[in-house]
């Protein structure tokens, strides 16, 4: 199985969401069903590393997110892949654009799909240092209901 998650910019949300799932798919021994990947609806940030603040605050959690680099989605990832996550609603109008009528991916709302108190992760972007814990905590608990989505499938 192969997982998309996808943001705005790829250097916050979506990495953050990709080190965790990783993360947590290994350590729940599903690390070699599930491949997982992120990329920005935009192409501002592609190839380079997650922003630093949200490197800092995974890091402080046990996530290295340092590996990672940025990418933008295409067309092609419906294709690709067999589900794709959208951070917040903004993220999944754009996705419902871009998706071809023969796409194989399923395309969801993260936290709504995992049933959080949120619909939304909200772009840390331009806020502080708290709104990156804020992402870490609810990209957790819906990376919890995708490795638990992962253990229910044959
Ligand atoms: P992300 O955050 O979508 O969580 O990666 C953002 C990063 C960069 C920008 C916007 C959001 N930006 O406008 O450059």
């Amino acid at each position: 199985m192969r997982v998309l998650f996808v943001c705005l910019g790829n250097i916050c949300r979506s990495p953050t969401a990709e080190g965790i799932a990783r993360h947590q798919l290994q350590e729940a021994g599903l690390g070699r069903r599930v491949e997982v990947a992120s990329a920005g609806t935009g192409d501002w940030h592609v190839g380079k590393p997650p922003d630093r603040r949200a490197q800092q605050a995974a890091k402080a959690r046990g996530y290295d997110l340092s590996l990672l680099r940025g990418q933008q989605v295409s067309a092609d990832d419906f294709h690709e892949y067999d589900l794709i996550l959208a951070m917040d609603h903004a993220n999944l109008a754009d996705l419902k654009r871009l998706q071809p009528a023969d796409a194989k991916a399923e395309l969801d709302l993260f936290l709504r799909r995992y049933g959080a108190a949120v619909e939304q992760v909200p772009d840390p972007y331009y806020g502080g240092a708290d709104g990156f814990d804020h992402v870490l905590d609810l990209v957790e608990f819906g990376c919890r209901g995708l490795v638990n989505e992962v253990k229910g499938r044959p």
